[in-house]
């Protein structure tokens, strides 16, 4: 088994809002592995970006981190300094953001963005730091990378903002890319394109990634493990083929029934949007499990208490929370 590199045990994650407190995470435990990827999937406003934020502790100013760990390598960045925190941001830790067009700064060149980690975090004199980004832009597969790292962010397709996001997010050499929607603005085939550029670069540098998407067209070839997330908490997780073709959470399976197409590997831009209902407002919860009302099986349990996230019966490699899983369902009666 490769070492754990990530683990976030309990996180739960508050956001001030003017109806009140919500929980964007909400009790979150996940793990990634050296080497591993972990795709986390779910409807918009589950609070994939939210972990994210969560785990580089770069939330908006209304938001803190509740409870829980986030362990990097067993060490606590909870309790980590502001200028460890920062250190290890980026260098060790890299975020490619949501937004391509916006995660530039449209008054200075894509060079000197790049190089700008290169001489914090690697102490490269401006000459070094230059030539460094024309190889980065190189290895992302940009065109002509000795020109365009003297372009401005606006004389690039989006796809080429997204390449150079990556080239930024790789630059120092991590051991973890977070990339959050790293091709929601982009049509079917650059988004096939992007993701081939991860799978080659984690290939060819060891990284390990984790994918934020709602895009479930795009995780069945390039993840190791997937995680879904329902209203700021886990529904299910585990091994990506044994997600994909046996879920085992109502609201997994829903997800892949109303999306033929992404089951059968069919590229395309398929979205996660087509069930019936909507996702809850994370300031209205229902008291037990937020998907009960949405749900084809729910039971008496599942509108009592929120349901725990607990080892599935047939493998002990997946896990849900669900009270049809008999683990989670004694783990409520032991609690009462
Ligand atoms: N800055 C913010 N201010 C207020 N509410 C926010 C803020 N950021 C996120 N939220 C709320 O937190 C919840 C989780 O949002 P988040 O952005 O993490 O969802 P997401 O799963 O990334 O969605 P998407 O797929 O649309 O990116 C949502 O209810 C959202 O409205
Ligand atoms: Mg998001």
């Amino acid at each position: 088994m490769p070492p754990t590199l990530l683990e976030i045990d309990q996180l739960t994650t508050t956001l001030s809002t003017d109806t009140g407190d919500i929980r964007p995470v909400s009790d979150v435990s996940l793990a990634i592995a050296s080497g591993e990827t972990l795709a986390v999937v779910g409807e918009s406003g589950s609070g994939k970006s939210m972990l994210a934020f969560s785990i580089m502790q770069l939330l908006p100013r209304a938001a803190h981190i509740e409870s829980g760990r986030i362990l990097w390598k067993g060490q606590n960045l909870r309790e980590l300094g502001a200028e460890p925190l920062r250190k290890l941001r980026g260098k060790q830790i890299a975020l490619v953001f949501q937004e391509a067009g916006s995660a530039l700064n449209p008054v200075r060149t894509i060079g000197s963005q790049l190089a700008e980690p290169l001489r914090t975090h690697l102490g490269l004199d401006r000459k070094q730091a230059r030539e460094r980004a024309v190889e980065l832009l190189a290895e992302v597969q940009i065109p002509d990378p000795s020109r365009r790292v003297s372009d401005y962010p606006h004389q690039l397709s989006g796809g080429m903002k997204q390449r150079v996001l990556i080239a930024m997010a790789i630059s120092c050499d991590p051991e973890l890319v977070i990339a959050d929607e790293p091709t929601t603005a982009l049509d079917a085939t650059l988004q096939a394109h992007i993701l081939e550029l991860l799978a080659k670069l984690k290939e060819k540098r060891q990284l390990s990634l984790l994918l934020i998407t709602h895009d479930l067209s795009l995780v069945k070839a390039n993840t190791d493990r997937i995680a879904v997330m329902y209203a700021g908490r886990l529904v299910e997780e585990g091994p990506t083929g044994s997600i994909l073709d046996a879920p085992e959470h109502p609201y997994t399976r829903g997800l892949w029934q109303s999306l033929p197409k992404a089951r059968a590997g069919a590229p395309g831009k398929v979205k996660l949007h087509a069930m019936s209902g909507n996702v809850p407002h994370l300031a209205d919860l229902p008291p037990g499990c937020a998907f009960a009302p949405r749900c084809p099986d729910r039971f008496e349990p599942c509108e009592q208490e929120v349901p725990s996230l607990e080892a599935s019966p047939e493998t002990a490699t997946k896990r849900n929370a669900c009270y049809l899983n008999d683990a989670v369902l004694s783990s409520m009666t032991s609690r009462t």
